[in-house]
């Protein structure tokens, strides 16, 4: 017996029902707010993710070599994929150039529910715009995903990492001490983090203080505590533009201000944003992104870039936690031969009804009325058609419905004005 791959799942007709269904709705809602399609493909060039975040990625991808020597990666995320083909291809394009995408990615993560190693990630990018409104519009456009599709409980919240440089320069601390201590912060693990502040000589006041900025959403008291340093005041009073057109143009109020989103990908700046779903636990986060900086080091020329990602399955889970009525998947018309010789008449009407843009199916296993009529109801299909030779005598059928039970006798070429008004 053969298994998925560890952290890989399998989705059935039922399953990919449900994720069409939200993938349309998205694809929807990134074009209502002026967003193309891209896709890039599933496997890149290593170094492509290795120049950012070094090699101690390695460990956190899959990483090979094929046949012909070359390093590659199955894509972990597709940030550094879209920045890649827009230095490649789309530098000349007019900007904004604002691009979405949906597509499969790889991480060697522990699996859990939540977290796969192969899951989808619904997300865009922005190339060529950070002025505040257009930064609002990414929040507003990531949140608007997610409610579009009809998710209720969900929150936003919003960091700047810019500011967050800021603190670490009021504590005196060094790059490489500011890397160790932002996962900590990442993971919000504050015990080890007042641990590690301590061995490197912070007071336990000014560790306290530190660790109170990082998770209050008054925007005042962060700016008591960095007022010396003038780019952070300037990028915080940016920042509180950006959420005042969120709340009060974009209507949308469900968010607040946390330091302590620092993202765990090494490229961003300035904004960083989050979107949790808190009913489901652990794996919480659906959505990430904010903006950064990628195109100067692929070789373009320097362009402001911001974006974000929605953890497909993740959204799927918290749909489903929140009890969401997902549409039944159904089949149109399903027609039952009575005979073998009903056949040409069934295959017939299954084919006109099709080019008219139905669902049709009917018996190809030649059971009975019966049989046919309980598998018709396990495929949810809407309307029966009974092909019998007593009907067909006078060119007719008889159509059934599924919901009510109710038969009648129609002609054949009325079947679909009839089945339009069912
Ligand atoms: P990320 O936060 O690493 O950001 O991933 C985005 C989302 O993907 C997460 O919020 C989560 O819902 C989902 N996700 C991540 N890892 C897994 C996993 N192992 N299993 C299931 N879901 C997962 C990025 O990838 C950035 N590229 C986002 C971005 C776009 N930033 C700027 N532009």
């Amino acid at each position: 017996m053969f298994q998925v791959p560890r952290g890989t799942r399998d989705f059935t007709s039922e399953e990919m029902e449900k994720r069409r269904y939200i993938e349309k709705n998205m694809a929807a809602t990134f074009k209502s707010f002026g967003y193309g399609e891209i896709q890039t493909p599933t496997f890149e060039s290593l170094e492509l993710f290795t120049a950012k975040s070094g090699e101690s990625i390695i460990s956190e991808i899959y990483a090979f070599t094929d046949k012909g020597g070359r390093q590659l990666a199955l894509r972990p995320e597709l940030t550094a994929p879209v920045i890649r083909c827009y230095v490649e291809r789309l530098q000349m394009e007019p900007k904004p150039l604002k691009l979405f995408y949906f597509g499969n990615c790889y991480r060697y993560d522990r699996p859990q529910k939540g977290r796969y190693r192969e899951f989808q990630q619904a997300g865009c990018e922005i190339i060529g715009a950070d002025t505040p409104e257009a930064m609002a519009e990414l929040l507003a456009c990531a949140f608007t995903l997610l409610t579009n599709i009809g998710l209720k409980n969900i929150r936003m919240n919003v960091g700047n990492l810019t500011i967050v440089g800021a603190l670490f320069s009021t504590l005196n601390l060094q790059k490489d001490d500011q890397k160790k201590l932002l996962l900590l912060i990442d993971k919000s693990q504050f015990d080890d983090l007042r641990i590690s502040l301590r061995e490197l000589g912070i007071s336990d006041d000014t560790t306290e203080q530190f660790i109170c900025i990082l998770q209050t959403p008054d925007i005042e008291e962060i700016h008591a505590f960095i007022q010396k340093d003038e780019a952070a005041i300037k990028e915080l009073s940016s920042m509180k533009t950006v959420l005042d057109l969120l709340a009060n143009a974009f209507k949308i109020t469900e968010y607040g201000i946390k330091l302590g989103i620092v993202r765990g990908l090494d490229y961003y700046k300035g904004i960083v944003f989050e979107i949790d779903a808190p009913l489901l636990g652990a794996e919480k986060q659906l959505c990430g992104g904010g903006a950064y900086e990628l195109v100067s080091l692929f070789g373009g020329s320097d362009v402001p870039t911001a974006g974000f990602a929605i953890g497909f399955d993740r959204t799927i889970l918290a749909l489903e936690a929140e009890g969401f009525a997902f549409p039944p998947p159904s089949l149109d018309v399903y027609i039952i031969p009575v005979n073998q010789e009903m056949l040409p008449t069934t295959i017939e009407i299954s084919q006109r009804l099709r080019r008219e843009g139905l669902s049709v199916d009917f018996d190809q296993l030649r059971r009975g009325v019966g049989k046919s009529l309980k598998y018709a109801a396990a495929k949810h299909a809407n309307t029966v058609i009974i092909v019998g030779p007593k009907e067909l005598e006078q060119q007719s059928v008889t159509l059934r419905d599924m919901k009510t039970g109710n038969q009648e006798i129609v002609a054949i070429t009325k079947i679909h004005s009839k089945l339009k008004n069912v």
